[in-house]
């Protein structure tokens, strides 16, 4: 195991409160002219300051090799900005906003850099107000992690994690790790410079509202829990399916990741973790994620024939969304024409837990399935006797409760009905929530609520060390057993079809088919 940091043991981590409104602060954003920054980051940060949620001093400091001036940043970001975020008051609010923006010219691996980044921060802290708190944010590709936060400690940029202000924080994007020992070799480095108090792992799907309802549905209401269990669920799917292929030059990057390391070892397991996790004894950050480890140490140690029997991977050929042609996964620009990388992943899990054992978790994700849709299905089982007859496609018995995390965000329960008249016949009929009609509001996009999170020091919606290292336990030993001679090659589904034929043997063994979304 790596050293848990995190645990409970020190008395002065637990003191650390959670600020009530954000403190002044820079925000520093490495890889500033990256994608990211430009697609959600610096949005995300607009409508922060739209609805008044930034602290009244801050500053956004754009890092990059280019060499920017300020306002050379505060255009590229303007133009960049969708119109549909635009809203009426744009031409008034931007330049408020814009007048934050910073450039600060530098290189992931020149001191000299970031003595000037010091400089630079230290100037923000007279001439912006940032009272010398810092976040520091990588939105850069992962092998610059290590050598920026080394940096940043030999800068003397990280302040000590026991003052309560001027803070530092780093925010760090997936992928942490590509497998448990690169992801341990991390979080060492990571740790000789910061405490896991300063250290915030990005997983967005945490930030979504209809993931954090899950937890509201399940511990907010009375009546679910006593039927969340292996007595009364037959089983549970979690779908996260994609239309997407690989836009712009996602290929190079995701040939070397797959639908298992892009969408498994952290999204889908995550989700997992809120379905299956006991009631924590409070929503404090530690208290949650203590709960959610637990799931992770629950997962199944397959041995290579047992993932070969319960792991289904697939990558697409071309094919047809919407009456559009697509390429095979082969054929896309950075697939290595050799690739036996998957696109599509299929398993069935069951947790070694008191309350789920048996109960199969089937998990698939997918890249060109036919839409983008993302939900988890809680499949409650029959009656024990059956004096009606029931008549549905597929699944024995009717009563699901389907939690929609995207799009038409909301949940759905399922259950039997009387068809009028004299027989005794029962249909299937639904209850339906909808955040759209229930809340005025859409809900916030995640990262502004992970953003805002950081600076107001609550760590709840980001992944501990501890939980990293669990979930890379149990997706390495699925990718070593893809790595042996003998594992079978990645089978194929056309482009726009829900997945190759073996997803569906899969869970047939469990009398159930995938739901049809
Ligand atoms: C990212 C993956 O983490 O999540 C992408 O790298 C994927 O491949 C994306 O498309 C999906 O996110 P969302 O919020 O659109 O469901």
């Amino acid at each position: 195991m790596v050293e848990s940091p995190h645990d409970d043991s020190n008395p002065l981590r637990q003191a650390l409160p959670r600020a009530q409104a954000p403190h002044p602060c820079a925000i520093v954003l490495f890889g500033a002219t990256g994608d990211l920054a430009h697609r959600k980051l610096v949005p995300a940060l607009y409508r922060l300051h739209h609805r008044g949620d930034l602290p009244s001093e801050y500053a956004i400091v754009g890092y990059g090799r280019r060499d920017w001036s300020d306002d050379d940043l505060r255009r590229e970001y303007e133009k960049s900005f969708p119109d549909s975020e635009k809203g009426d008051d744009f031409a008034q609010i931007w330049p408020q906003f814009a007048s934050r923006l910073v450039f600060a010219p530098g290189t992931f691996d020149d001191p000299k850099s970031f003595e000037a980044l010091g400089a630079k921060l230290e100037e923000l802290d007279r001439t912006h107000g940032t009272r010398g708190n810092r976040i520091f944010y990588l939105a850069v590709a992962p092998e610059f992690f290590e050598p920026i936060i080394d940096h940043l400690g030999k800068a003397g940029l990280i302040h000590d994690w026991r003052r309560e202000e001027p803070w530092s924080r780093v925010v760090i994007e997936k992928p942490f790790g590509h497998d448990l020992e690169s992801a341990r070799e991390l979080s060492r480095d990571v740790s000789r410079v910061l405490d896991e108090a300063q250290v915030y792992r990005i997983d967005h799907y945490l930030g979504k509202e209809t993931v954090q309802n899950i937890l509201a549905l399940r511990f907010g209401n009375s009546i679910f829990e006593p039927i969340w269990n292996r007595r009364h669920v037959a089983s549970v799917q979690i779908t996260v399916a994609e239309e997407v292929g690989m836009p712009g030059n996602r290929g190079a990057y995701y040939d070397s990741a797959g639908a298992i390391r892009d969408m498994v070892q952290n999204h889908m397991l995550q989700l997992l973790c809120l379905v299956a996790m006991e009631p924590p004894v409070d929503l404090s950050a530690d208290a949650v994620r203590n709960e959610k480890v637990k799931v992770l140490q629950a997962l199944p140690r397959w041995t290579p024939e047992e993932v070969y029997e319960n792991v289904v991977r697939a990558r697409y050929s071309a094919g047809s969304i919407e009456g559009r042609d697509v390429p095979g996964y082969l054929q896309e620009k950075g697939v290595a024409p050799d690739s036996t990388t998957g696109s599509f992943v299929a398993m069935r899990l069951t947790l070694n837990t008191w309350r789920w054992a048996g109960v199969p978790f089937l998990l698939r994700t997918g890249k060109r399935l036919p839409r983008r849709a993302t939900e988890i299905a809680i499949q409650f089982k029959q009656p024990p006797t059956q004096l009606f007859d029931v008549e549905h496609d597929g699944l024995k018995s009717g009563n699901q409760l389907v939690l929609r995390i995207q799009p038409n965000e909301g949940a759905s329960l399922t259950f039997e009905a009387k068809i009028p008249g004299s027989r005794r016949r029962l249909q299937e009929v639904r209850m339906d929530f909808r955040y759209g009609t229930a809340f005025a509001a859409p809900p916030p996009e995640a990262y502004q609520r992970l953003l805002l999170d950081v600076m107001l020091g609550d760590p709840t919606l980001f992944t501990r060390t501890d939980e990293v290292d669990n979930a890379w336990r149990f997706i390495t030993s699925i990718l070593d057993a893809w790595a042996e001679p003998d594992a079978p090659p990645p089978a194929d589904y056309p482009a726009g079809s829900w997945g190759p034929r073996a997803a569906d043997d899969l869970i047939r063994r469990d009398d159930a088919v995938w739901r049809r979304l």
